[in-house]
């Protein structure tokens, strides 16, 4: 079967599964971390090279204090305690994002983890964290037209190969595979240069109820689709 290379995710509904039982919505991205292990672990089995989560948007930023910093404390509790699955199986985190934002500790705690696991290629980890397509992009541009100015680089030799390497994703084949849970159908300011040819899974169920058969349904959709690329 056609196998994607690299899955990105929209984990959408966390708020949702949370409401619907009367918890906190802190409940419901704890439970969200729980998918996200079962999903890494998934992956791993499934033999998928590239995984991409969409953790925290710069949009969330507007969310509550007391929200934000939960969502922060989960991640870094994720660091801590799977660490020892990066090592046990070879996988390499990777943050992309505007990590200047991010809290001091947080920060040291994605650079250790980053430099610990940056050996491994079984499954590249990447998380979007603080992340925004279209900041992505202009964050390109900006340094692009720096090189410009240097005279280090011609405009007209800027093609896509060279644009993709001003990207955080630099380094990553485009996502084969867009997962989105809780049903929206919207693609949320993510990796828009990125996705340009994936193909699109949207399923109505929230992000803490998606698990391995789930993700098991998505690629064996992607695997029926054929794919064209414009041709
Ligand atoms: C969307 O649900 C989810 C988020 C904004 C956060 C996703 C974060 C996690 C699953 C945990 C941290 C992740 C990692 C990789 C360790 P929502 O809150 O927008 O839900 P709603 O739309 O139902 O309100």
């Amino acid at each position: 079967m056609n196998v994607p290379s690299h899955i990105a995710i929209i984990m959408d509904g966390n708020g949702r599964w949370a409401r619907r039982r009367a918890l906190p919505r802190i409940m419901g991205h704890k439970a969200g971390i729980d998918s996200v292990k079962n999903i890494v672990k998934a992956c791993i089995k499934f033999k998928i090279e590239h995984l991409t989560l969409y953790a925290f948007s710069t949009e969330n930023w507007l969310r509550s204090r007391k929200e934000v910093k939960g969502l922060f404390r989960l991640l870094g509790s994720f660091l801590d305690n799977e660490i020892r699955l990066f090592h046990d199986n070879g996988v390499r985190l990777r943050i992309i994002g505007d990590r200047g934002r991010l809290d001091a500790m947080i920060r040291q705690k994605i650079e250790d983890t980053e430099k610990e696991t940056a050996g491994y290629e079984t499954l590249n980890l990447n998380i979007a964290l603080s992340y925004g397509s279209r900041q992505e992009i202009l964050n390109a541009v900006r340094q692009l037209s720096r090189e410009v100015k240097k005279g280090r680089i011609r405009p007209d030799e800027i093609d896509e190969k060279i644009f993709a390497e001003y990207l955080y994703t630099k380094g990553s084949p485009d996502p084969d595979l867009l997962i989105r849970t809780s049903g929206e159908m919207r693609v949320s300011n993510f990796l828009l240069w990125q996705i340009s040819y994936s193909e699109i899974y949207v399923t109505s169920k929230f992000w803490p109820d998606f698990r391995e058969p789930d993700l098991k349904k998505a690629i064996e959709e992607y695997g029926k689709r054929e794919r064209r690329f414009g041709g």
